[in-house]
């Protein structure tokens, strides 16, 4: 069976930056609640579309692959925040990145997007219906957040990563993959505002969350999937050079890797700077861990997440002789002179008169 191996890499971090003083500047909250919950002291916010940050973490991932985008016969989006409900967020990426020759479909299964995506492009190289697969998971969550909602609201920011895969040529790539979802739990992470749902009901767009039971469910969740995905690779925890978890909240990570018994010095985690960016997270921190050099030649990775449905899923990929990119672009969003706080200040007022 032929398998997926990732041979580029990129991402896409919009340069505004909210800082948690921000927030406590326009909510109830503070730098010390947020960072001892979360672990998180930043984020970034996003003043374009969604495609946007795809197209530019997908060209970077061509580059560090060393392929054209006229090579890429799929592009895999992995997003609950598209541009717009149709045409899928992908098509425009497809547009921008002049993936002349490939299919686009967008996939929604909230944070666990990235590791659906990955499951997706082993089965379609391995059958051969795909040779070259750009998968991208990116979100601009921002206007979803009710910024009156500081439990939701602090958790959350925009951003876009990506990969390429192509069939293997030695005995690299994905070694194994788990994938489940439990919709009965759909309504302890929603989104209002956007669907058939509400149609006749117009309410303003934002997410609705039950922490705890969030909380709850991705220790028990992300820990099974990752013993699970490590067991059908037939590798043990100390087999795995590096765990690239959802970076949904550092007291989950830290809940998780105790629970596996694992040293907290193999979980990459760079939440500290995003946040939560949804389906973006483990692609953004995969390139950021290669650039580190968390990434060895010939090692294990293994991948966790868990998010809105809900979904979960883990996979281990055995890394190629490469760490080092092929070629690099100069792809970036256009520039703005705005701060993550005055964003967010527009999204606020735009969001009371609208109600
Ligand atoms: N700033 C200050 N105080 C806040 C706050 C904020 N941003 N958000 C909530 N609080 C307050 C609450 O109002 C509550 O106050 P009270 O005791 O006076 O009522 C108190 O802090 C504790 O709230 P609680 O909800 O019990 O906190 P918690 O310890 O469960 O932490 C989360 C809340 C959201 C951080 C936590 O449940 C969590 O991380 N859940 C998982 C979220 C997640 O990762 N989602 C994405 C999954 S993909």
């Amino acid at each position: 069976m032929r398998r997926a191996s990732i041979t580029g890499w990129g991402r896409c971090t919009p340069e505004p930056v909210l800082t948690n003083e921000d927030l406590a500047s326009v909510m109830d909250t503070s730098d010390e609640w947020i960072t001892s919950r979360s672990g998180i002291k930043e984020r970034r916010v996003s003043h374009t579309d969604n495609s946007d940050m795809a197209t530019v973490a997908g060209a970077h991932a061509l580059a560090a692959a060393g392929l054209e985008a006229a090579d890429i016969d799929y592009v895999i989006l992995a997003t609950c925040t598209p541009d717009r409900q149709i045409p899928a967020a992908a098509c425009y990426v497809q547009a921008k990145l002049g993936t002349v020759n490939a299919a686009a479909v967008d996939l929604n299964a909230g944070c666990t997007g990235f590791i659906y995506g990955l499951s997706m492009a082993q089965g379609l190289i391995a059958t051969g219906a795909a040779d070259r697969i750009l998968l991208i998971g990116s979100e601009r969550i921002t206007p979803y957040l009710d910024f009156e909602e500081r439990s939701t609201a602090v958790l959350f920011g925009d951003g876009a990563g990506a990969v390429v895969l192509e069939a293997a040529k030695g005995d690299e790539g994905v070694l194994s993959m788990t994938v489940g979802s439990d919709g009965s739990l759909a309504g302890v992470l929603t989104a209002e505002g956007v669907g058939t749902s509400f149609v006749g009901n117009e309410v303003p767009m934002r997410i609705i969350m039950d922490g705890r039971e969030v909380f709850r469910n991705a220790v028990t969740q992300m820990g099974e999937s990752a013993a699970l995905a490590l067991k059908e690779a037939e590798l043990d925890f100390e087999d795995v050079d590096v765990l690239i978890p959802h970076q949904a909240n550092l007291r989950i990570l830290d809940a998780t890797a105790r629970r596996l018994d694992l040293d907290e010095s193999k979980v990459y985690t760079n939440i500290v700077r995003y946040g939560n960016t949804s389906a973006a997270s483990i692609p953004i921190a995969l390139s950021e861990a290669i650039e580190e050099g968390k990434v060895s030649p010939g090692g294990n990775v293994l991948f966790v997440a868990f998010g809105a449905g809900l979904t979960w899923g883990a996979s281990v990929v055995r890394w190629g002789d490469r760490v080092e990119a092929l070629g690099v672009s100069d792809a970036k969003l256009p520039p703005t002179d705005r701060t993550g706080l005055e964003l967010v200040l527009e999204l606020m007022e735009k969001k009371r008169v609208s109600a």
